[in-house]
């Protein structure tokens, strides 16, 4: 197939461990042209450092402000003079029981996993409509499709995210932009961290210990998207460790 991803711009959040750092790693590899964004920005540098990324290409970024999401694009296109593809990737996995009222998590997962995209989105769509082309992709979950005691607020979230992306392929296809929603299982990360609940936590750091499979495999989904023709527009892909049975 014809590399489709090579010399296109491409905005990852959450793009300083995980997921999204190992996307940034192979997307480079294919010759895209990436501006990165989380808050930890010395992680963001040290990774810019390891894909001769330039250090203005990562800039720290709280998807939770629609400015600074608004900035991380807007830098994009002052470097690049154009966005070819936004990953709204930075997202928090807080489970715990709702019996426990972690409004705290609640209002965090709602506020980066939810509103986050929208930032994202709110901030992308313009310059894409104006470009005639452009590809959002949101990562939703498996727990967007299922839900298990713990993981209610997190999957209603992930939930969120998959009708909204459904919504977006709809509205923005006469544009000439694609969209992708991606629905992972367990892949190796630090989101387990991003549990407060110290029994869940330690239920889920077991669980991942187990199941969870190279942050390599969702990078290779995203580059799957990516690099098919521009009339091809691969809308969600559900994937997940072959052990995991949920
Ligand atoms: N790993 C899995 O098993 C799995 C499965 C399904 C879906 N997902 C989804 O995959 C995405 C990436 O997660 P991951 O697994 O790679 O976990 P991770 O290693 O914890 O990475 C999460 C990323 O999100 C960023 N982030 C968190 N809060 C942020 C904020 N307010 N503003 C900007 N960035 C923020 C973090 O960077 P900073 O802390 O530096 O800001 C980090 O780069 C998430 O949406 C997650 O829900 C993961």
């Amino acid at each position: 197939m014809r590399d489709n991803i090579a010399g296109k711009v491409v905005v990852i959040t959450g793009a300083s461990s995980g997921l999204g750092a190992a996307t940034a790693r192979h997307l480079a590899e294919h010759g895209a042209r990436l501006v990165l964004g989380a808050r930890r920005l010395e992680r963001l540098k040290s990774l810019a450092w390891d894909i001769n990324l330039p250090p203005n290409a990562v800039l720290r970024t709280d998807v939770t402000s629609p400015d600074q999401v608004q900035n991380l694009i807007n830098t994009a296109i002052n470097l690049h003079g154009r966005i070819d593809v936004l990953i709204n990737n930075a997202g928090i996995m807080p489970h715990s029981l709702l019996e426990q009222a972690r409004l705290d998590d609640w209002n965090r997962a709602i506020d980066i996993n939810l509103k986050g995209v929208l930032h994202g989105i709110a901030a992308a769509i313009e310059p894409m409509k104006q470009q005639k082309s452009g590809h959002i992709i949101n990562v939703s979950s498996v727990a967007g499709h299922k839900v298990r005691p713990g993981s209610a607020v997190y999957a209603a979230t992930k939930a969120a995210v998959l009708m909204l992306s459904e919504g977006l392929r709809q509205e923005v296809k006469a544009y000439n932009i694609r969209t992708t929603v991606l629905s992972p299982g367990a892949v190796q990360s630090e989101l387990p961290q991003s549990v407060t609940d110290p029994n869940m936590a330690s239920a889920i750091a077991d669980f991942y210990e187990n199941y969870a499979i190279p942050a390599d495999s969702f990078a290779r989904a995203v580059a799957f998207a990516i690099n098919q023709p521009d009339d091809v527009d691969i809308n969600e892909i559900q994937f997940r460790p072959t052990r995991q049975d949920f």
